[in-house]
C-alpha cells in the first residue's frame, strides 16, 4: 500500500487502467449498463476496499455503494464518486478517475476516523448509451428514475427492468437505493474532458456550473428505390435529407457563441449500396450554458429539418430522449474545493463544464461539487485519453486538504448544513 501521493497517485492510474480491461469488446473499452464486465470492476473495487473493512453493496440499479462511516453513528455523510460505465471505444479514466481517486483518498485517510461518514458511489449509467438516456445510476439516488424510465428499450428490446432482472438484481428495491438520509453533499472528481486547463497551463478546476442539453433522434422518412434506374429529380432519398440537415446543424452550432451540437450516430435502411435510402434515424446532442438560447437554437434545427424535408418530399419527426437544464454547482462548497487546491499548492481555475455529469442530478438534492482534472491533448471519449500522475497527484492532495477543511469547518457536513441545495432548485421537464 502506497503512503507517499506520488506513489498513491502512480497506483490510481493503475487501477483505472485495470478496471479499462474490463470491456464488453476486445480491444477497445465499452461497458455499458449493467453489462458483465460491470461486475469484473465490482469485485476489484471491492478487493481494493477490503483492507479499509469497508464490505460494498450494489444497489437495485447497479451502482456501488460502500459507506466509509464516520466517528459517531449518525454521523452526516459525503458522498463521492463517478461513474464506472463507459462510451464505446473509450477511454479509461472519463467516470473512473473519479472512483478511483476516492477510494484512494480513503486509504489515504484510513484507519483515522472523520467527523462525517463518506458514502462511496460507483455509478452504473451515466452515459445514456445502451438506452439512449443517462443518469440511470443517479437518478435512481435522487429517487427519480421512474417506470417511463425503466420501459425504455434498448436495442435488442430488452428493457432497463429487464436488463436490471438479467443481471440478478430487483427493480423492486428500488427505493432503497436512495441516497443515505444523512447524506449533506455530493463531491465528484472528473477529468476536464476538454482543451481549457491544458491551455491555461493548469492541473485543476472547481466547476461552477453544467451546461444544459438535449438529447434527441430524428428520423427521416423517404421511399426506397432503385439507385440505377430512379431519376435523380424522381427521388426521396431519406439519407441525403438528413445529411443537409447534419451540415445544417453544424452550421448553426458555429454561429452561435457557446453552442455545440453533434449528430453522433446515424443508421440507415434498407443499408444496401444500389436502394436508395428509405429511413435514417440520426441522433441529436445540443448544448449551451444558458438553456433560453440552447432551446432557441433547438427551435431552429427543428425547422430546418421540415424545410428541408418538405423540400425534398420526404417527412421528418424526433423523439425527445433527454431534456437536462443546466445546472449551477453549490457555491460555498466550490468554495471550499477552491480553498482546498489554493492549500494544496494550486491556482484553482474556475469553469463551466461541458460535458454533462452525475454531479447535475445529485445538484438537485443536496449541495454538490466537481473538481476537474486536466485532459492532456483536450482528448477525452477517445482511447487517447489520459492524466498526468502529477495532476492526480496534486487532486489526491486537494482531496485531502478538502476533506481537512470540511472536517474543522462544520460547514457542510456539521449540524448547521443548509438541508437542501443553496442554489435555485432546477426543474427537469
Ligand atoms: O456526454 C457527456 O457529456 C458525458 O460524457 N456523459
Ligand atoms: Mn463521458
Ligand atoms: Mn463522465
Amino acid at each position: 500500500m502506497p503512503t507517499d501521493l506520488r506513489a498513491r497517485a502512480e497506483q490510481v492510474v493503475q487501477r483505472c487502467q485495470t478496471l479499462a480491461r474490463f470491456s464488453e469488446d476486445s480491444g477497445t473499452i465499452r461497458r455499458t449498463f449493467l453489462s458483465a464486465p460491470m461486475r469484473d470492476c465490482h469485485r476489484e473495487i471491492a478487493a481494493w476496499l477490503a483492507p479499509l473493512g469497508v464490505t460494498p453493496s450494489v444497489d437495485a440499479v447497479g451502482n456501488l455503494r460502500a459507506l466509509c462511516p464516520g466517528a459517531t453513528p449518525d454521523a452526516p455523510c459525503l458522498l463521492v464518486g463517478s461513474h464506472l460505465d463507459t462510451v464505446p471505444n473509450a477511454g479509461s479514466f472519463d467516470g473512473i478517475l473519479g472512483i478511483v481517486l476516492a477510494v484512494a483518498v480513503l486509504e489515504s485517510l484510513h484507519p483515522q476516523k472523520l467527523p462525517f461518514a463518506i458514502d462511496l458511489v460507483a455509478f452504473s449509467e451515466e452515459e445514456g448509451v445502451r438506452f439512449g438516456f443517462p443518469f440511470i445510476g443517479s437518478l435512481a439516488l435522487i429517487g427519480r428514475l421512474d417506470a417511463s424510465h425503466l420501459a425504455q428499450r434498448d436495442s435488442r428490446g430488452i428493457s432497463v427492468r429487464e436488463a436490471i432482472e438479467d443481471f440478478g438484481l430487483n427493480p423492486s428495491s428500488l427505493p432503497r437505493a436512495a441516497l443515505h438520509p444523512n447524506t449533506r453533499a455530493f463531491l465528484e472528481f472528473h477529468i476536464e474532458q476538454g482543451p481549457v486547463l491544458e491551455n491555461l497551463g493548469l492541473p485543476l478546476a472547481v466547476v461552477d456550473a453544467i451546461v444544459g442539453q438535449s438529447r434527441l433522434e430524428f428520423h427521416f422518412s423517404g421511399r426506397a428505390n432503385h439507385a440505377g434506374t430512379t431519376p435523380m429529380d424522381l427521388r426521396h432519398d431519406a439519407l441525403a435529407a438528413a445529411a443537409e440537415w447534419i451540415v445544417a446543424v453544424e452550421r448553426e452550432a458555429q454561429r452561435v457563441p457557446g453552442l455545440v451540437a453533434t449528430c453522433g450516430a446515424i443508421h440507415a435502411d434498407p443499408g444496401a449500396v444500389n436502394v436508395i435510402p428509405a429511413e435514417v434515424r440520426v441522433s441529436l446532442d445540443i448544448r449551451h450554458a444558458s438553456d433560453a438560447l440552447r432551446a432557441q437554437a433547438l427551435a431552429k434545427l427543428l425547422s430546418f429539418a421540415d424545410e428541408i424535408s418538405s423540400r425534398r418530399g420526404v417527412s421528418v419527426s424526433h423523439t425527445v430522449l433527454l431534456e437536462q437544464r443546466a445546472v449551477p454547482m453549490n457555491r460555498a462548497l466550490c468554495d471550499q474545493a477552491a480553498q482546498a487546491i489554493l492549500a494544496a499548492g494550486f491556482t484553482p481555475h474556475r469553469m463551466t463544464s461541458g460535458a454533462g455529469h452525475d454531479a447535475m442530478i445529485l445538484a438537485e438534492t443536496v449541495p454538490t461539487a466537481m473538481i476537474f482534472l486536466r485532459s492532456p491533448g483536450g482528448i477525452s471519449h477517445d482511447p487517447a485519453e489520459s492524466v498526468l500522475v502529477s495532476d492526480v497527484e496534486a487532486a489526491l492532495a486537494c482531496g485531502l486538504k478538502l476533506f481537512e477543511q470540511l472536517s474543522s469547518s462544520g460547514e457542510f457536513l456539521g449540524h448547521n448544513l443548509p438541508s437542501k441545495n443553496n442554489q435555485t432548485r432546477t426543474l427537469r421537464e
